[in-house]
């Protein structure tokens, strides 16, 4: 229900010179129009209007660690999410709420628990929250990580529930709402919280005194179908946590199905698939898809810099093997659900089958440690070594290995300068939400050349269909793909690229973050638009 203040808050934009008709263009859906950073500047300058704009992840987007010597680092954690979300904290200035993780983290940090960041240019503020190891070992580890994150990711890894994880889980949700709560203050907030750490966040932030609030959520991996989501123990009251949201996004319309779906055989409450909207214990919260990308112009213009350009040149005195040959690569955190050692088996049934490339192809994989305390991540990566070994040993020479495995992190301008040098990009993820990775490849590629191999079990295969498609776990396939990669003729591979970087372009973070603003800035002014008449499909969420 419309609040005084909200209507107030309308009022107040429109006495500030924003006509109704302007606020209606603002509200509008963007497809027509381009999304870019001074367009999310511009929006979340007019429109915030005095909310305060809050972010929660379990993961924070700097780390602050020391290094062998002792010095303090801030390093940038390898993950899709806080990577979308940097440049629209840098946009709206606002307050991200993450879990302090790094061993330093402590050490920088003012009485608030709060550092501006990045270092270089602060630009936000970031809240830390501190989960101690016993609380983590069950919240992130245990319930996110054992249980949450294989159930959704269908990847046939088998999910663990134990209950005092739950128990965890719960604590931890309890820990972060405080943490927001102290951030808001009672006044009008947009909370923004990310991911399937913190699916009870929603509903406490409710119940903690939060009604000033507009909560929103993006699910960042898949959401299974309800057979599988029903092996979830405490699924009743997980699902009525994230029903504490006023909207809940998915990066594709299959998810949001899915997830209507769920509930509508899980609980009491009224979905509307037709709306896509659930109503439960007088609340409403809309399911709608909002396709995650990347900044595509910043990371373009970084791929054609001077500073990339040497990083090139330092890929090869670090593998001289590269020089002269076909370069392949991948890049990714080392996690079952990327499809690595499906992913090494194909490039070996490849050479089998074309022994003509032995010597002539040189893949890189970059498998970034993550999880490494769990037993799945642990056997995750002795499946990588023993494929790499074994393709290695079978294959190469003493002059040249066919897989360059490197298990270390990597800053953005030695990946970029990786898929500027690829001449073959592969994702064959065995499942993943969207994958960002796929969308940076093709936004280093101003040459307009370059392969990219794409699981069609990526949200990332809905949008660039002009990628060699596979299914990861046939051999075949991706064996086939690589040839097909290598023998693309330059004018091919120019004309799908060019569709790709088109694709990537117009659908960037901007209007990842653009449309999901919009809809959260709706839904407070919905009593107003009523009553300016204005049809329900003015709001049409496509893109
Ligand atoms: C995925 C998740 C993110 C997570 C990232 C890295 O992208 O959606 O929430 O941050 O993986 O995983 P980690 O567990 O290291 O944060």
């Amino acid at each position: 229900m419309e609040t005084k203040t909200q209507r107030g808050g309308l009022q107040g934009l429109i006495k500030n010179g924003l006509r109704s008709t302007k606020l209606l263009e603002w509200l509008r859906p963007a497809s027509g129009v381009r999304w870019d950073r001074e367009r999310l500047h511009q929006l979340i300058q007019s429109r915030l209007d005095g909310r305060k704009f809050i972010v929660v992840s379990n993961r924070e987007p700097f780390i602050h660690r020391r290094d062998k010597s002792g010095v303090i680092q801030c390093i940038r954690p390898a993950s899709g999410m806080a990577t979308a979300l940097h440049p629209i904290m840098m946009a709206s200035g606002g307050t991200w709420v993450a879990h302090g993780a790094g061993d330093a983290d402590r050490e920088v940090v003012d009485a608030q628990d709060c550092v501006m960041v990045p270092p270089e240019a602060p630009g936000y503020k970031l809240r830390r929250v501190w989960v101690d190891p016993e609380l983590e070992k069950g919240f992130y580890y245990g319930l996110s990580n054992e249980g949450l994150w294989p159930l959704c990711h269908i990847t046939f890894t088998r999910p663990e529930f134990r209950p005092k994880d739950w128990q965890a889980y719960k604590e931890a949700n309890r820990l972060f709402a405080e943490a927001v709560l102290e951030e808001t203050q009672g006044e009008r907030a947009l909370v923004f919280i990310q991911d399937y750490h913190f699916c009870l966040l929603p509903r406490m932030l409710r119940e903690m005194g939060g009604g000033r609030i507009i909560c929103a959520q993006f699910w960042h991996i898949p959401w299974p179908n309800r057979e599988v989501f029903r092996a979830f123990p405490w699924g009743e009251e997980l699902l009525d946590g994230l029903l504490g949201n006023d909207l809940l996004g998915f990066h594709i319309h299959y998810h949001c199905q899915n997830f209507l779906d769920t509930v509508d055989r899980s609980l009491e409450a009224r979905v509307d698939t037709d709306r896509s909207e659930i109503a439960r214990r007088g609340h409403l919260t809309r399911v709608r898809p909002f396709p995650i990308s990347i900044d595509f112009e910043a990371d373009s213009l970084l791929a054609q810099s001077a500073e990339v350009q040497a990083a090139m040149e330092r890929w090869f005195q670090r593998l001289p093997g590269l020089r002269g040959r076909k370069i392949g690569a991948s890049i990714e955190r080392l996690d079952y659900s990327k499809g690595i050692p499906q992913r090494i088996h194909g490039l070996e049934h490849f050479f089998e089958q074309h022994p003509e490339w032995i010597g002539k192809l040189c893949f890189v994989q970059i498998a970034v440690p993550s999880r490494d305390h769990l037993a799945s991540y642990k056997a995750e990566q002795e499946a990588v070594d023993e494929a790499v070994d074994r393709v290695n040993d079978r294959f190469g020479t003493p002059e040249w290995q066919p897989v360059c495995l490197l298990k270390e992190h990597h800053g953005p301008v030695d990946m970029m300068a990786l898929h500027r040098l690829a001449d073959f990009f592969m994702v064959n993820s065995l499942h993943d939400g969207m994958n960002l990775v796929a969308k940076e490849f093709v936004a280093s590629r101003g040459d307009e050349r370059g392969v990219l191999i794409l699981s069609h079990f990526t949200g990332a295969s809905r949008e660039l269909s002009q990628a060699v498609g596979v299914n990861p776990y046939a051999v075949e396939q991706i064996s086939a793909a690589v040839s097909t990669a290598l023998t693309m003729s330059p004018a091919r591979q120019q004309r799908r690229m060019r569709l790709m970087r088109e694709q990537v372009a117009h659908q960037n973070v901007y209007r990842w973050a653009g449309r999901l603003l919009t809809a959260m800035l709706r839904i407070e002014h919905l009593d107003d638009l009523e009553e300016e008449n204005v049809p329900e499909e003015t709001f049409a969420d496509a893109a």
